[in-house]
């Protein structure tokens, strides 16, 4: 991609600034040379196809897996050099949904304690009390009741598990919420429901939406920016209404007129 098509992110100041960022798998490549911004107050989608590489710059974000090559910064900061405090303190900030509630809930615990796993291992509460309170306000933010505090993931639907799941990242308070495949398990009532509820959460909050998913119309459903992954490689990065009338990269045209996911999935 041109330099010149590179959409700067209006506004808010910079959150992420990625430049010539290349990670691999053994001898795999697998991104490819990856320069992207995200500004704070954003809704932005990533898109492409199975196996594009989607989850694994998700991993880098999260500092779960370090980049080959290039830089990552989080407010200007390194973050292949954060430790400890610091990097606690960006935990707090971005927080992950993952793809599929039912594997990345644990069956065996309790709703309140796979909630309250955060704020555990981030030390962010004192008192028993307080870590109550917050798991209450995050269960009511995604619309699930006191009650589901005892239950256990097997006694919910796929939509409430996925409340769980994004009540989750919520409890820390984060700035950056990061989506991969999100509804993408879901069932298109369900799917529409859990996209309302994103959307209604980064109406009335403060922090910034990355979306990920091989799914084009959940994604533009959602995003302001959307950003075209092929092969490890960015391929376009525009406004969402853009890449809807306009796109410029053949392989997003095709996915747009089609009205198919990337990978025919659906
Ligand atoms: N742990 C791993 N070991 C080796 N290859 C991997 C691993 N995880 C992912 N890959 C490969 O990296 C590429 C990108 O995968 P991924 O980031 O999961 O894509 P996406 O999320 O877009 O579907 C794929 O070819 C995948 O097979
Ligand atoms: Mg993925």
């Amino acid at each position: 991609m041109s330099a010149g098509n590179r959409e700067v992110p209006r506004g808010g100041k910079k959150i992420f600034e990625l430049s010539e960022v290349c990670f691999g798998y053994k001898e795999k490549e697998v991104l490819k040379n990856i320069s992207l911004d995200i500004a704070e107050g954003e809704s932005l989608g990533i898109v492409g196809e199975s196996g594009s590489g989607k989850t694994t710059l998700l991993f880098l974000l999260l500092r779960l897996a370090r980049a080959r090559k290039g830089t990552l910064l989080f407010y200007g900061q390194s973050l292949a050099e954060m430790t400890g405090k610091g990097l606690r303190n960006f935990r707090t900030r971005v927080q992950p949904v993952f793809q599929d509630p039912f594997l990345s809930l644990d069956p065996a615990q309790k709703v309140a304690g796979i909630i309250g796993e955060p704020l555990v291992s981030l030390g962010l509460t004192k008192t028993k009390d307080e870590k109550k309170e917050r798991i209450l306000r995050a269960l009511e933010k995604v619309g699930l009741g006191a009650d589901s505090m005892n239950r256990r993931p097997a006694e919910f639907s796929g939509g409430q598990r996925q409340r769980i799941a994004i009540a989750r990242a919520l409890v820390t308070n984060p700035e950056v919420l990061i989506a991969d495949e999100a509804v993408s398990a879901l069932d298109i009532i369900t799917k529409v429901e859990i996209l309302t509820l994103l959307h209604a959460l980064k109406e009335g909050g403060n922090f910034t939406l990355i979306f990920v998913s091989h799914d084009l119309p959940a994604v533009a459903d959602i995003s302001e920016r959307i950003v075209v992954f092929n092969r490890g490689e960015i391929i376009e990065d525009a406004p969402s209404r853009r890449i809807l009338r306009a796109p410029s990269h053949p392989r997003t045209r095709l996915l747009v007129e089609s009205g198919l996911t990337l990978d025919g999935n659906r």
